[in-house]
C-alpha cells in the first residue's frame, strides 16, 4: 500500500486526512499524549483493518474520540455524573474514560466488550481532522504492536510506511505517554492506566478511585485483567531490560561495577550520565515526571537504533506523572527488577 506523508502545517492536509477517513480509510494523526492510527469509528470495516496494520490481538479494545460533548450522544448510552465532573475538568486532554457503549459503536470497535473507551484530545490537529470529518475516530496508538507508542511523525513513518493510507505529521507529543484511563464500568471507578492526568488528581475531583493491580505489579496467572491491554507485552526494546530501584548514588555505583558487561546501556537521569562509565540514554531530569514521560518512548526506541543488548533503567517514583513512567518502564523490563540498600 503506498502511504501518503503529509504536513499538517499546509494548507489543505487536515482535510485531505479527514477526507480519506471518510472512505473508510487510516490515517496517523498527533495528538498531545502519542500519535494515533484513526479510522471511522463507526465502520466496522475499517476499524478491523487499524488491528491488521498494527498486528494488535482482536481482543484489545480501541479508544474513540470526539472533538465536542455533543459528539459523546452517539458513542456512549449515558454519561456517569463522576464521568461529567471529569469531563469539565480534564477534557479536552489526556483522559480517556470508559463508559457502557452505544449501538451505534460495533463490536469489532469495543472488541466484544459492553463498553466503550471515549477520548476528547485536546491537539488542534486531532480535533479538526475529527471536526472535518464529522466523525467519531477509533484511534489507538500508532505504533506496531508491542513496540512503543510513537510520540513522533517519525516513529510513525519507521512502524507504519507501506501499511496506512497516510500520516500526518504534527510535530512531537507533548505528553509523551498515552492517556490516563479510568473505567465507569463497576461501581467505584478504577484507575486502569496512570497517565498526565495524576491518580491525585482524579481523586481529588470525584473522590475514591481505585487502581487497579495491573498498573504497578505482575498479574498472576489466572488474575482478571480489566483493560485487555495490560496483559500483552508493551514497550519492550529488542535489549533485556531491568529496572533498578535505588538512589541515584546506588543506582551509579551498580552499573558502574556491571560496565564491561556486552552491549551495556544505563536508561538513565540527565543528572546521573556525567558519572556513568558506560554508553548511556537519558530520559528526563530526575526532577521532572513530566520530562521523563514526554522523553520515555523516544529513548526507548534510540536504545534499539544505537544496538543496546542489556539496559540498566533507573526506575522513577511512583507518584504523579511518574506513576505513568513507571508503568510503562515495567512492562519494557518485563517486571524484571532489582532492587538496592
Ligand atoms: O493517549 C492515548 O490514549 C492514545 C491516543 C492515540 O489517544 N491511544 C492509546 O490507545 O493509547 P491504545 O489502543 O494504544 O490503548 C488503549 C488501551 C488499551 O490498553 C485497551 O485495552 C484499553 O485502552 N481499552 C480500550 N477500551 C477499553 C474498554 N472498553 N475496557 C477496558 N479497557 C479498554
Ligand atoms: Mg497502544
Amino acid at each position: 500500500m503506498e502511504t501518503l506523508l503529509l504536513d499538517a502545517k499546509k494548507e489543505g492536509a487536515v482535510e485531505t486526512a479527514a477526507e480519506i477517513i471518510k472512505k473508510g480509510g487510516l490515517v496517523a494523526i498527533p495528538t498531545e499524549t502519542v500519535y494515533g492510527l484513526a479510522a471511522n469509528a463507526f465502520d466496522p470495516v475499517a476499524c478491523a483493518n487499524i488491528f491488521k496494520a498494527k498486528g494488535r490481538p482482536g481482543d484489545n479494545p480501541l479508544i474513540v474520540h470526539i472533538c465536542s460533548m455533543d459528539m459523546i450522544s452517539d458513542v456512549v448510552e449515558e454519561v456517569p455524573e463522576k464521568a461529567k465532573i471529569l469531563a469539565e475538568k480534564f477534557w479536552p486532554g489526556p483522559l480517556t474514560m470508559i463508559m457502557k457503549k452505544s449501538d451505534k459503536i460495533p463490536l469489532v470497535t469495543s472488541a466484544n466488550l459492553p463498553t466503550v473507551a471515549v477520548r476528547f484530545p485536546s491537539h488542534p490537529v486531532a480535533q479538526k481532522i475529527i471536526e472535518k470529518s464529522g466523525l467519531p475516530l477509533a484511534a489507538p496508538s500508532a505504533n506496531l504492536s508491542g513496540s512503543p507508542s510513537p510520540t513522533t511523525f517519525e516513529h510513525c513513518v519507521h512502524d507504519l510506511m507501506g501499511r496506512v493510507d497516510a500520516i500526518i505529521d504534527g510535530g512531537p507529543c507533548s505528553v509523551g505517554v498515552e492517556s490516563t484511563i479510568i473505567s465507569f464500568a463497576e461501581e467505584t471507578p478504577v484507575l486502569l492506566r496512570p497517565g498526565y492526568v495524576t491518580l491525585e488528581q482524579l481523586m481529588e475531583a470525584i473522590g475514591e478511585v481505585s487502581l487497579s493491580k495491573a498498573v504497578l505489579e505482575k498479574l498472576g496467572a489466572g488474575e482478571k485483567v480489566l483493560s485487555p491491554g495490560m496483559k500483552y507485552k508493551h514497550y519492550a526494546p529488542k535489549a533485556k531490560v531491568s529496572l533498578v530501584k535505588g538512589s541515584s548514588a546506588q543506582y551509579v555505583k551498580y552499573v558502574n561495577e556491571h560496565a564491561n558487561e556486552h552491549g551495556i546501556f544505563a536508561l538513565c537521569f540527565d543528572e546521573e550520565a556525567p558519572m556513568l562509565k558506560t554508553n548511556t540514554v537519558c530520559y528526563g531530569s530526575e526532577y521532572s515526571d513530566a520530562q521523563q514521560a514526554e522523553r520515555l518512548f523516544d529513548a526507548l526506541r534510540e536504545l534499539d537504533d544505537l544496538g543496546a543488548l542489556r539496559v540498566y533503567a533507573h526506575s522513577p517514583k511512583t507518584t504523579g506523572i511518574g506513576m505513568a513512567v513507571y508503568n510503562r518502564l515495567v512492562r519494557a523490563a518485563g517486571f524484571d527488577i532489582i532492587t538496592l540498600d
